[in-house]
């Protein structure tokens, strides 16, 4: 079954530009089989969920053969579907129906490594050094007097030295081989004609099945210098001189060349009709190169890392949300805002700990220290307005609007995640913002998998999870789901959101973030721990309660509609 797409879908082809965009994380949504494991008919059975939820498109993580050594980022072939996620024809009929429902579809792309059970890697093992086979790759002989040093420093983003070595086919040492991940995940080599054409063959591949964009895999690190360099203590992102001029060149760290690859899948993308989409995970570190991906012949939109990394503290929100909007301005691009994704802590658990200036990427910076839920949650229900209020796009991760935390006790010897291993178990790694979906009942599994399952999630959930499912958040006024089906409804029918610039209204960020969209909209959001005053205005939506005496308690967020005599037009626009 091809997809067409639905008369519910919108034509406009911009569309990207202010999407609501929700992160299916598939082993973790849902499970229509009773094996444990997420997959497409647990999907399929919870598409109304999502369109009643109020988002644009789903972006749904990896669903290709896989040997799971990093759920998912290990593909072993991209142009099919893993069996324990279900089939081809399932996943068609899944594009389309979403379609059906107004929602596109967003699939993820893995062009920096492949699985070591793809074709090309095994093919690679069984030949020679110096054949077109290992060209795919980056081989090297090691460094020493017996080959058995690596070939360069590098090192593994999971941990560990980025080299594996192989056997010959007598058995002997052999060749190393380039892993910026885990040993299962090869690096490809971007400077072998098979590798580009066969990623082209595959974005045309899903785009003639109906899939409306890709999300892109550590997009800033596909190509590395020939030399491969040793780094000597360079570490990235490499910081930009203060003259603002290039930083240094790193040798496989967000490369000029990357963008001539993605300047070519950008005309594949716009041969089509309507033009697909791409979207860049590109940890770069600098609001000025990651602008360089946005470039109008490039990708159209990447994740705001610095968003999702900044602590809830007004000062700090304000610097990253200026200098997104101004530096994606200069390229003509469009902001893209997440606050959680399977990769690091719930936005729910870091709030929940006091605020420092320093970024929090993983649980095991912020574990031992003593946590308010309560408090977490109020803030991420705030985070929430104040991101649906900002100009661009913005992605949820799935059990965000449930108002999941981080799973923090899932006893170690069921984590999964190989950053767990390869750290020698000093990073717990991502497991606990990965924990399946509650969805209804008291206990585990909450609703995920079916009653008649024949095993349990994946990961355990936790005891406490009865008030966080859909079902007990259904039709309850003040809970998180309801929060988020309202804003996001609301989002939808204020046109200014979708339209109009920012305009700070206040200065003070050190208790408020205070903006216009337009001249209808006003949005404030109380960093502070003490009440402020609310503007005069209708409130169209807050965060939390509001006590009704003229002001906003602390960490709450409130959308007003601006009476006729007050405008932005005397204040600063951003
Ligand atoms: C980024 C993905 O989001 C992450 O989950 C994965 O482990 C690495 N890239 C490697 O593919």
């Amino acid at each position: 079954m091809r997809s067409t797409l639905s008369d519910n879908i919108s034509r406009d082809i911009d569309w990207w530009r202010s999407a609501a965009i929700y992160q299916v994380y598939i082993r973790s949504f849902a499970d229509g089989n009773g094996d444990g494991v997420g997959d497409i008919a647990g999907i399929r059975d919870r598409l109304s969920y999502l369109a009643d939820l109020g988002i644009d498109a789903i972006w749904v993580n990896p669903w290709y053969p896989s040997p799971m050594e990093d759920a998912g980022y290990d593909i072993s072939d991209y142009r099919s579907i893993e069996p324990a996620y279900g089939t081809m024809e399932q996943a068609e009929a899944m594009i389309s129906e979403a379609h059906g429902l107004g929602m596109r579809v967003i699939l993820d792309l893995v062009p920096n490594h492949v699985s070591d059970a793809h074709p090309w890697f095994q093919e690679a093992l069984l030949a020679e050094p110096g054949s077109a086979e290992r060209a795919r790759f980056h081989f090297r002989p090691g460094k020493g007097d017996n080959g058995d040093e690596a070939p360069n420093d590098w090192v593994s983003s999971f941990g560990g030295p980025a080299w594996t070595r192989v056997k010959d086919a007598d058995g002997n040492p052999g060749e190393w081989y380039l892993h910026l991940f885990t040993p299962e995940q090869p690096d490809v080599n971007w400077r072998n004609h098979d590798i580009r054409a066969d990623f082209e063959a595959t974005l045309r591949f899903w785009f003639d099945r109906g899939v409306d964009g890709f999300r892109i895999d550590v997009a800033q690190f596909l190509c590395k210098d020939a030399d491969l360099p040793d780094l000597n203590g360079l570490k990235y992102p490499t910081p930009i001189p203060a003259d603002g001029s290039d930083p240094v060149v790193h040798p496989h760290f967000d490369r000029d060349e990357v963008h001539e690859i993605y300047r070519s899948w950008r005309a594949v993308a716009d041969s089509y009709d309507p033009p697909r989409v791409f979207v860049a995970e590109a940890w770069v570190g600098n609001p000025k190169r990651l602008a360089r991906y946005l470039r109008p012949d490039e990708l159209h939109s990447a994740f705001n890392f610095d968003f999702l990394l900044s602590p809830w503290t007004g000062s700090k929100l304000r610097t990253v949300i200026d200098s997104t909007i101004l530096s994606h301005a200069e390229v003509g691009a469009s902001p893209t805002w997440v606050l959680s994704n399977h990769d690091g802590a719930r936005h729910l658990s870091k709030y929940a700990r006091p605020q420092t200036d320093s970024r929090v990427s993983s649980l095991s910076q912020i574990r031992d220290i003593p946590a308010d839920f309560e408090l977490g949650e109020r803030r991420a229900r705030a985070a929430m307005m104040l991101m649906l209020a900002l100009p661009g796009g913005v992605y949820m991760y799935q059990g965000e609007e449930l108002g999941l935390a981080e799973v923090e006790d899932i006893p170690d010897d069921q984590l999964q995640d190989p950053i767990w291993e390869r750290s020698g178990h000093k990073e717990r790694g991502r497991d606990g913002c990965r924990v399946p979906l509650p969805w209804s009942g008291d206990t585990a599994p909450y609703g995920f998998s079916p009653d008649d399952a024949n095993a349990s999630p994946w990961l355990p959930q936790p005891k406490g999870w009865a008030d966080r499912t859909v079902e007990a958040q259904t039709g309850q006024a003040d809970s998180t789901l309801e929060l988020y089906r309202s804003a996001l409804a609301l989002r939808r029918s204020i046109a200014a959101l979708a339209t109009e610039p920012l305009t700070w209204m206040s200065d003070d960020n050190d208790q408020v973030l205070d903006f216009q969209r337009g001249s209808s909209l006003r949005v404030v959001v109380n960093i502070s721990a003490d009440p402020i005053a609310l503007p005069d205005g209708e409130v169209l939506l807050a965060s939390g309660p509001l006590p009704g005496d003229g002001t906003i308690p602390a960490d709450t967020a409130v959308w007003q509609s601006v009476p006729c005599a007050t405008t932005a037009d005397s204040t600063r626009s951003s």
